[in-house]
Protein backbone atom coordinates (compact mmCIF):
# COMPACT_ATOMS: atom_id res chain seq x y z
CA UNK A 1 0.00 0.00 0.00
CA UNK A 2 1.07 3.42 -0.68
CA UNK A 3 2.29 5.62 2.44
CA UNK A 4 -0.30 8.14 3.72
CA UNK A 5 1.16 11.40 5.53
CA UNK A 6 -2.03 14.03 6.50
CA UNK A 7 -1.51 16.76 7.91
CA UNK A 8 -3.24 17.72 11.05
CA UNK A 9 -3.36 21.78 11.45
CA UNK A 10 -5.80 21.59 14.45
CA UNK A 11 -7.13 24.98 15.40
CA UNK A 12 -4.06 27.22 13.16
CA UNK A 13 -3.75 29.43 10.39
CA UNK A 14 -6.02 31.58 9.20
CA UNK A 15 -7.55 31.36 5.44
CA UNK A 16 -4.91 33.76 4.22
CA UNK A 17 -1.79 31.69 5.82
CA UNK A 18 -3.64 28.57 4.21
CA UNK A 19 -3.65 30.57 1.26
CA UNK A 20 -0.05 31.08 1.43
CA UNK A 21 0.45 27.20 2.26
CA UNK A 22 -1.14 26.29 -0.74
CA UNK A 23 1.07 28.59 -3.11
CA UNK A 24 4.13 27.45 -1.23
CA UNK A 25 3.22 23.84 -1.02
CA UNK A 26 2.23 23.86 -4.76
CA UNK A 27 6.04 25.32 -5.72
CA UNK A 28 7.13 22.42 -3.76
CA UNK A 29 5.09 19.91 -5.10
CA UNK A 30 7.81 18.55 -8.09
CA UNK A 31 9.64 17.00 -4.82
CA UNK A 32 7.07 15.71 -2.26
CA UNK A 33 5.11 14.03 -5.20
CA UNK A 34 6.34 10.71 -5.11
CA UNK A 35 4.80 7.38 -6.95
CA UNK A 36 4.55 5.51 -2.93
CA UNK A 37 3.17 8.78 -0.93
CA UNK A 38 -0.39 9.95 -0.41
CA UNK A 39 -0.61 13.40 1.10
CA UNK A 40 -3.91 14.94 3.15
CA UNK A 41 -4.64 18.05 4.94
CA UNK A 42 -7.01 18.31 7.58
CA UNK A 43 -7.06 22.22 8.07
CA UNK A 44 -9.65 24.00 10.24
CA UNK A 45 -13.31 23.70 8.85
CA UNK A 46 -12.48 28.12 7.99
CA UNK A 47 -9.38 26.88 5.93
CA UNK A 48 -11.08 23.78 4.08
CA UNK A 49 -12.18 25.56 0.91
CA UNK A 50 -8.96 27.52 0.09
CA UNK A 51 -6.79 24.28 0.40
CA UNK A 52 -9.61 22.38 -1.80
CA UNK A 53 -8.97 25.25 -4.32
CA UNK A 54 -5.32 25.60 -3.91
CA UNK A 55 -4.18 22.08 -4.42
CA UNK A 56 -6.46 19.47 -5.08
CA UNK A 57 -5.73 19.26 -8.21
CA UNK A 58 -2.60 17.73 -6.91
CA UNK A 59 -4.34 15.16 -5.62
CA UNK A 60 -3.62 15.99 -2.34
CA UNK A 61 -7.15 15.27 -0.25
CA UNK A 62 -8.26 17.74 2.09
CA UNK A 63 -10.66 17.35 4.69
CA UNK A 64 -11.78 17.86 8.43
CA UNK A 65 -10.75 17.16 11.84
CA UNK A 66 -14.58 15.98 12.60
CA UNK A 67 -17.69 15.48 11.74
CA UNK A 68 -21.55 15.15 12.94
CA UNK A 69 -22.79 11.97 12.35
CA UNK A 70 -26.34 13.58 10.79
CA UNK A 71 -26.55 15.27 7.90
CA UNK A 72 -28.38 18.18 9.07
CA UNK A 73 -30.64 19.17 12.21
CA UNK A 74 -30.48 20.67 15.34
CA UNK A 75 -26.92 20.26 16.40
CA UNK A 76 -25.41 23.74 17.46
CA UNK A 77 -22.04 23.88 16.66
CA UNK A 78 -21.28 20.82 14.51
CA UNK A 79 -20.89 20.10 10.97
CA UNK A 80 -22.23 17.55 8.72
CA UNK A 81 -20.99 14.96 5.79
CA UNK A 82 -22.62 16.45 3.35
CA UNK A 83 -21.41 20.57 4.28
CA UNK A 84 -17.82 19.23 4.08
CA UNK A 85 -18.47 16.97 0.80
CA UNK A 86 -19.92 19.99 -0.67
CA UNK A 87 -16.44 22.18 0.24
CA UNK A 88 -14.73 19.06 -1.80
CA UNK A 89 -13.72 17.84 1.39
CA UNK A 90 -12.71 13.91 1.00
CA UNK A 91 -11.28 12.96 4.25
CA UNK A 92 -11.88 13.39 7.89
CA UNK A 93 -10.07 12.84 11.55
CA UNK A 94 -12.50 11.46 14.16
CA UNK A 95 -11.67 10.53 18.13
CA UNK A 96 -8.93 12.62 18.10
CA UNK A 97 -7.36 12.20 21.62
CA UNK A 98 -7.83 16.23 22.23
CA UNK A 99 -11.39 15.79 21.66
CA UNK A 100 -11.80 12.78 23.40
CA UNK A 101 -9.65 14.58 26.37
CA UNK A 102 -11.02 18.00 26.28
CA UNK A 103 -14.41 17.61 25.03
CA UNK A 104 -15.89 14.47 26.72
CA UNK A 105 -16.32 12.46 23.64
CA UNK A 106 -16.37 8.77 24.07
CA UNK A 107 -15.70 5.68 21.60
CA UNK A 108 -19.83 5.12 21.36
CA UNK A 109 -19.93 8.91 19.57
CA UNK A 110 -16.51 8.28 17.52
CA UNK A 111 -18.25 5.04 16.30
CA UNK A 112 -20.80 6.93 15.08
CA UNK A 113 -18.88 9.45 13.40
CA UNK A 114 -17.28 6.71 11.79
CA UNK A 115 -19.44 5.08 10.72
CA UNK A 116 -21.82 8.02 8.85
CA UNK A 117 -18.42 9.27 7.46
CA UNK A 118 -17.78 5.91 5.67
CA UNK A 119 -21.12 5.99 4.52
CA UNK A 120 -20.98 9.41 2.71
CA UNK A 121 -17.66 8.35 1.08
CA UNK A 122 -15.24 10.22 3.65
CA UNK A 123 -11.97 9.09 3.44
CA UNK A 124 -12.09 8.21 8.08
CA UNK A 125 -9.15 8.70 10.45
CA UNK A 126 -10.16 7.26 13.37
CA UNK A 127 -8.06 8.39 16.22
CA UNK A 128 -7.13 5.83 19.31
CA UNK A 129 -3.93 6.45 21.86
CA UNK A 130 -3.26 5.86 25.69
CA UNK A 131 -2.33 8.43 28.09
CA UNK A 132 0.63 8.90 29.73
CA UNK A 133 -0.80 7.78 33.14
CA UNK A 134 -1.93 4.24 30.76
CA UNK A 135 1.62 4.17 29.15
CA UNK A 136 2.92 3.93 32.73
CA UNK A 137 0.77 2.19 34.68
CA UNK A 138 1.36 -0.97 31.90
CA UNK A 139 -2.01 -0.69 30.33
CA UNK A 140 -1.30 0.37 26.61
CA UNK A 141 -2.59 -2.99 24.63
CA UNK A 142 -5.68 -3.05 27.15
CA UNK A 143 -6.30 0.92 26.30
CA UNK A 144 -5.97 0.38 22.88
CA UNK A 145 -8.00 -2.32 22.19
CA UNK A 146 -11.17 -0.92 24.27
CA UNK A 147 -10.71 2.05 21.87
CA UNK A 148 -10.15 0.26 18.66
CA UNK A 149 -13.29 -1.99 19.12
CA UNK A 150 -15.62 0.32 20.64
CA UNK A 151 -14.68 3.05 17.64
CA UNK A 152 -14.97 0.68 14.96
CA UNK A 153 -18.16 -1.17 16.12
CA UNK A 154 -20.83 -0.87 13.73
CA UNK A 155 -18.16 -0.24 10.32
CA UNK A 156 -19.37 -2.29 8.02
CA UNK A 157 -17.00 -4.48 5.66
CA UNK A 158 -18.39 -2.87 2.63
CA UNK A 159 -17.73 0.62 4.05
CA UNK A 160 -14.20 -0.48 5.64
CA UNK A 161 -12.28 0.30 2.42
CA UNK A 162 -12.12 3.82 3.20
CA UNK A 163 -11.39 3.05 6.78
CA UNK A 164 -7.80 4.51 8.19
CA UNK A 165 -6.78 4.19 12.15
CA UNK A 166 -3.87 6.52 14.09
CA UNK A 167 -2.45 5.70 16.88
CA UNK A 168 -1.31 8.58 18.60
CA UNK A 169 -0.05 7.77 22.13
CA UNK A 170 -1.30 10.79 23.68
CA UNK A 171 1.66 11.19 25.85
CA UNK A 172 3.55 12.08 22.40
CA UNK A 173 1.30 14.39 20.80
CA UNK A 174 2.75 17.36 20.49
CA UNK A 175 5.78 17.05 23.38
CA UNK A 176 8.66 16.42 21.44
CA UNK A 177 8.58 12.75 22.46
CA UNK A 178 7.76 10.22 20.04
CA UNK A 179 7.19 6.57 20.34
CA UNK A 180 9.94 4.62 19.39
CA UNK A 181 10.04 2.87 16.41
CA UNK A 182 9.84 -0.57 18.41
CA UNK A 183 6.81 0.92 20.83
CA UNK A 184 4.66 1.99 17.99
CA UNK A 185 5.14 -1.20 16.05
CA UNK A 186 4.24 -3.30 18.94
CA UNK A 187 0.90 -1.48 19.13
CA UNK A 188 0.37 -1.33 15.45
CA UNK A 189 0.58 -4.97 15.00
CA UNK A 190 -1.48 -5.15 17.72
CA UNK A 191 -4.41 -2.64 16.18
CA UNK A 192 -3.70 -4.69 12.39
CA UNK A 193 -4.61 -7.91 14.56
CA UNK A 194 -8.06 -6.45 15.61
CA UNK A 195 -8.69 -5.08 11.97
CA UNK A 196 -7.54 -8.70 10.41
CA UNK A 197 -9.84 -10.21 13.09
CA UNK A 198 -12.78 -7.85 12.10
CA UNK A 199 -12.74 -7.14 8.21
CA UNK A 200 -11.05 -10.47 7.63
CA UNK A 201 -7.60 -10.65 6.34
CA UNK A 202 -8.12 -9.39 2.53
CA UNK A 203 -9.72 -6.41 4.08
CA UNK A 204 -8.13 -5.73 6.88
CA UNK A 205 -4.45 -5.88 5.23
CA UNK A 206 -5.28 -2.95 3.53
CA UNK A 207 -6.77 -0.65 5.79
CA UNK A 208 -3.56 1.85 6.49
CA UNK A 209 -2.47 2.33 10.59
CA UNK A 210 -0.52 5.48 10.80
CA UNK A 211 1.55 7.02 13.75
CA UNK A 212 1.29 10.31 15.75
CA UNK A 213 3.05 12.39 17.97
CA UNK A 214 5.67 14.40 17.37
CA UNK A 215 6.81 13.13 13.96
CA UNK A 216 9.87 15.22 12.10
CA UNK A 217 11.55 14.73 9.14
CA UNK A 218 14.02 13.45 11.33
CA UNK A 219 12.24 10.45 13.18
CA UNK A 220 10.00 9.72 10.13
CA UNK A 221 11.47 7.43 8.52
CA UNK A 222 12.62 4.78 11.24
CA UNK A 223 8.72 4.77 12.24
CA UNK A 224 7.45 4.28 8.74
CA UNK A 225 10.07 1.95 7.44
CA UNK A 226 8.43 -0.66 10.73
CA UNK A 227 6.04 -3.10 9.50
CA UNK A 228 2.51 -2.22 9.81
CA UNK A 229 3.50 1.71 10.09
CA UNK A 230 1.90 2.76 7.12
CA UNK A 231 2.15 6.51 7.25
CA UNK A 232 1.66 9.46 9.88
CA UNK A 233 -0.82 11.96 11.28
CA UNK A 234 1.02 14.91 11.65
CA UNK A 235 0.55 18.10 13.54
CA UNK A 236 2.83 20.54 13.97
CA UNK A 237 5.02 19.60 11.03
CA UNK A 238 2.55 19.95 8.59
CA UNK A 239 1.85 24.00 9.68
CA UNK A 240 5.17 25.08 7.70
CA UNK A 241 5.24 23.94 3.55
CA UNK A 242 8.99 23.30 3.76
CA UNK A 243 8.95 21.16 6.57
CA UNK A 244 5.75 19.40 5.91
CA UNK A 245 7.14 18.36 2.24
CA UNK A 246 10.89 17.63 3.49
CA UNK A 247 9.33 14.65 6.12
CA UNK A 248 6.67 13.66 3.29
CA UNK A 249 9.93 13.26 0.44
CA UNK A 250 11.90 11.32 4.07
CA UNK A 251 9.23 9.21 4.24
CA UNK A 252 8.55 8.54 0.38
CA UNK A 253 12.77 7.49 1.01
CA UNK A 254 12.29 5.09 3.83
CA UNK A 255 12.66 1.70 3.88
CA UNK A 256 9.81 -0.42 2.65
CA UNK A 257 8.99 -3.64 5.33
CA UNK A 258 5.13 -3.31 5.58
P1 LIG B 1 2.07 16.48 16.74
O1 LIG B 1 0.47 16.17 16.65
O2 LIG B 1 2.67 15.92 15.46
O3 LIG B 1 2.16 17.98 16.82
O4 LIG B 1 2.58 15.79 17.94
C1 LIG B 1 -0.01 14.98 16.09
C2 LIG B 1 -1.51 14.94 16.21
O5 LIG B 1 -2.05 15.32 17.26
O6 LIG B 1 -2.22 14.52 15.27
Amino acid sequence: MKRLLVGNWKMNLLVEEARAFARRFRELAPEWKQENIEVGIAPPFTAISALVHGLSDLSVSIGAQNCHWLNNGAHTGEVSPSMLLELGASLVIVGHSERRQFYGETSKCVALRAQSALKNSLRTIVCVGETAQDYEKGNTSQVVHQQVSASLEGISKEHSRQLVVAYEPVWAIGTGLAATPEIAAKVHLQIRDILLHTFGSNIGEGIPILYGGSTTPENISALVSQKNINGALVGGASLKPDLFAQLIVTAAKADNLS
